[in-house]
């Protein structure tokens, strides 16, 4: 269960063997994770009858909810929680605020096969999405963030108004490795690219975020690339400048156009309706992922693993687990694949050459 693998390992022995087990049947878990897991596993083996609640003086009822003292914004990923420092990871999201328990939660995995084809998921209209910008760029202990200029906007696409960008962030993993919050058929790619834009007629995203459809985020996945991608240059660069929490820099002028795939690589896309993946968690948003990803090589998206949470240690794994779907659909537009699987793809190919007798 989605709430077992997440549980925060800082209890008794049984319920840690239980873990050990789950950790090592999958594959999204972080090494982090799997150390935590043995390490807190080996300390319940060897004082065996005391129960770690016990030996750390915790005590544990339902659904308690960890505090990092005065802090304003009172969560972390699972990458954050230690049973020395701990703070409220995914699975306790719902306690710094209840939309995190919700119905229609994101991210959630992509299972291509059960997307229903939407012709009116067209090709989008992107304005001013090549103008030329000096953003700042600021570590705000998540992620990393930079405001753009309210002047790009997007439209089109099945969406059902016109949205101006606000700002973009990203989330990764541990030195190039699985870090993506939307999963494809179950696969996690090493980062994900948020554009975040509101409908035009509002004025800042608080406002937006309490209208059902206020808010389009444009999903865009990385892969990792032979070669560099230059365009990247003016953010990795200046990613050593900005390691500690509310460091911030200016960028050297960028447009949004460099940072993503040419229009033409962008008909083919996935469309439901979620939400924020952080708290709020406010379920606002029009979700869309484009299936083309964005080239990094690995020593780009290593980069992001040099910078720091605000207790100094790595910001890694800053992605929130997928979320059930609920019943919801997901669409597709025209362009978009459905990964078959190959007993599927033999019986087409059977009955295209007419061989669809029973052998
Ligand atoms: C950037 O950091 C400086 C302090 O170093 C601060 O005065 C300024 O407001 C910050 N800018 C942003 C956009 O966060
Ligand atoms: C679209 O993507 C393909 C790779 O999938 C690439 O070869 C092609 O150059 C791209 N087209 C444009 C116009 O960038
Ligand atoms: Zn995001």
């Amino acid at each position: 269960m989605l709430m077992d693998k997440y549980e925060t390992p800082c209890k008794n022995a049984i319920t840690l063997k239980k873990q050990v087990i789950v950790f090592v049947a999958s594959s999204v878990e972080s090494e982090t994770l799997q150390k935590h897991a043995a390490a807190a596993s080996h300390r319940a083996r060897s004082s065996p009858g005391i129960p770690l609640d016990t030996v750390h003086g915790i005590r544990r009822k339902g659904g308690e909810v960890w505090h990092r003292g005065s802090n304003d914004e009172d969560w972390c990923y699972q990458t954050q929680f230690t049973c020395d420092h701990k703070c409220n990871a995914p699975e306790k999201w719902n306690h710094v605020n209840g939309d995190c328990g919700g119905r229609s939660q994101s991210p959630i995995n992509i299972v291509t096969r059960k997307t229903l084809k939407d012709e009116r998921l067209t090709p989008f209209q992107f304005k001013d999405y090549q103008k030329i910008f000096r953003g700042v760029i600021k570590n705000n202990g998540h992620s990393v963030k930079v405001e753009v200029p309210h002047l790009s906007t997007v439209s089109g696409g099945g969406l059902p108004a016109t949205y101006k960008a606000v700002q973009f962030h990203l989330h990764w993993g541990t030195n190039g490795g699985p870090g993506s919050e939307h999963t494809i058929d179950g696969e996690q790619y090493p980062m994900e690219l948020h554009i975040v834009h509101m409908k035009e007629h509002y004025a800042d995203l608080t406002t937006a975020l309490a209208d059902p459809e206020g808010v389009a985020v444009l999903g865009f996945f990385y892969e990792s690339s032979s070669s560099a991608n230059k365009k990247y240059d003016p953010i990795i660069n200046v990613l050593r400048s900005i390691k500690s929490t509310n460091d911030n820099t200016s960028l050297l002028p960028i447009s949004l156009a460099q940072l993503i795939p040419s229009e033409q690589n962008m008909t083919s896309y996935y469309r439901y309706k979620g939400s924020l993946t952080t708290p709020s968690c406010t379920e606002s948003v029009i979700w869309t992922l484009f299936e083309q990803p964005i080239p990094l090589n690995m020593d780009q998206l290593r980069m992001f693993s040099e910078l720091k949470f605000q207790d100094g240690k790595p910001m890694v794994g800053t992605f929130r687990p997928v979320q059930p779907l609920n019943g919801r659909q997901v669409y597709r537009s025209g362009g978009a694949v459905i990964l078959a699987s190959s007993t599927l793809l033999v019986a087409a190919i059977a009955t295209a050459l007419g061989l669809s007798q029973p052998i």
